[in-house]
């Protein structure tokens, strides 16, 4: 994690930037009694120059006009934004509400009057700019970093559902198998000796025992199918969601469309169980919450992107609407699909049902 300026060594280093000399440099002066590294710079340009060499300050005072022909405050402003993060404070002579409007996208951190004798005010208003901007900083790195742990717990329970589907088929699965193929042996010979004659109640214990074995193999079945559908990692995404998509509509008993384009879809292992998990959570909602007469998911691919969309006619909802407690599935949607690059949508409102749209990049962005 980054330092804060509050935690680092050494004085904290301020640009003046201003195209009156004598203001720029006396304030400079009074900065450094004040225990500051203050420096005057007489333009936006030559600010952005300084700091396009390195020399990067921890705040500057920005002037608002500076000069014709040159950036004003605002444009350095922004200009300066663009290449690295530094707090910069308004330091106007103005005081018309008109200029300070005009300067809002620009007032992260404050203002400051430019009139003499100020100079208790303007440290007052550095450190608070300073404090401001070290919070700022911390809550994005927390943020980053809860980012980071989302994904990280997400990729290993993926992973760790893998390895479990796999340990299921190879060994519970085929025991299951081997099982029920033991099973017909013996009740075809026990028909045999039935028919022979002697009488016994075993065939119909034979066939309790299939039905319960049948209903085993199936729960087996499902509970890879959930882990991790093996479809994904054999024929492909396409036939994993036609797999996912009759199943969904044998449970609903409704009408449920899967649109996909003639060509083959080609994804990375990644992104296949993103678009997996984003359809799969957007139809467990249609089926939890939307009571729809009809679901359409369609996926399609642009020149740089895949776009999925999942639309249903049911009660829909806010999605402005604070969201309940404890329910995870469409941040947990949003949270996979940002992390490859990725965006959705969710539209809806209630009575209208709902439509979610994610997009996926085809490339990683560099
Ligand atoms: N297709 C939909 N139709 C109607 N309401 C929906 C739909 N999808 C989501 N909602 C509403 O949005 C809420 C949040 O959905 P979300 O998937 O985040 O949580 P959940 O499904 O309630 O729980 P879980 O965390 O198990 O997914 C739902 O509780 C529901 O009220
Ligand atoms: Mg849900």
């Amino acid at each position: 994690m980054s330092q804060t300026r509050e935690e680092q060594d050494g004085p904290v280093k301020i640009f003046i930037v201003d195209d009156e000399a004598i203001i720029a440099q006396s304030l400079a002066l009074d900065l450094k009694q004040r225990g500051f590294e203050a420096r005057a710079v007489r333009s936006g340009e030559a600010c952005i120059e300084l700091i396009g060499k390195g020399d990067v300050p921890d705040l500057i005072l920005m002037d608002l006009n500076l000069g014709t022909g040159r950036f004003d405050g605002p444009a350095a402003t922004r200009a300066i934004q663009e290449v690295c993060d530094v707090p910069v404070v308004l330091h106007t002579a103005y005081t018309d509400s008109e200029t300070l409007q005009s300067t809002h996208e620009m007032l992260r951190y404050g203002y400051v009057h430019k009139v003499p004798g100020n100079v208790e005010f303007i440290v007052a208003t550095i450190k608070m700019a300073l404090k401001l901007h070290g919070t700022e900083k911390r809550l994005r790195e927390r943020e980053r970093m809860y980012r980071d742990l989302s994904s990280h717990l997400q990729s290993v329970r993926e992973d760790q559902n893998a390895i479990i589907a796999r340990e299921i088929h190879d060994d519970l699965g085929q025991s299951l198998t081997a099982l029920k193929m033991n099973l017909n042996l013996v009740r075809r010979r026990t028909t045999e000796t039935v028919a022979a004659g002697e009488s016994s109640d075993l065939p119909a214990v034979f066939e309790d025992m299939e039905s319960i074995l049948n209903t085993t193999v199936r729960k087996v079945r499902s509970m890879i199918e959930v882990l991790r559908p093996p479809l994904l990692d054999t024929t492909g995404i396409v036939d994993a969601l036609h797999v996912l998509v009759s199943s969904v509509e044998r449970e609903l008993r409704i009408p449920v469309r899967l649109h996909v384009p003639s060509d083959p879809l080609v994804l990375d292992g990644t992104r296949s169980l993103v678009l997996y998990r984003v359809v799969q959570e957007a139809l467990t909602n249609c089926a939890r919450h939307a009571e729809p007469r009809s679901i359409a998911v369609t996926v399609d691919v642009t020149d740089d992107a895949f776009v999925a969309v999942i639309e249903d006619d049911g009660r829909g909802f806010d999605p402005a609407a604070p969201r309940p407690e404890k329910r995870f599935g469409i941040v947990g949607m949003r949270e996979r699909v940002e992390h490859v690059g990725g965006e959705m949508s969710v539209q809806s409102s209630p009575g209208k049902g709902t439509l979610v749209r994610v997009v996926i990049p085809r490339e990683d962005a560099q």
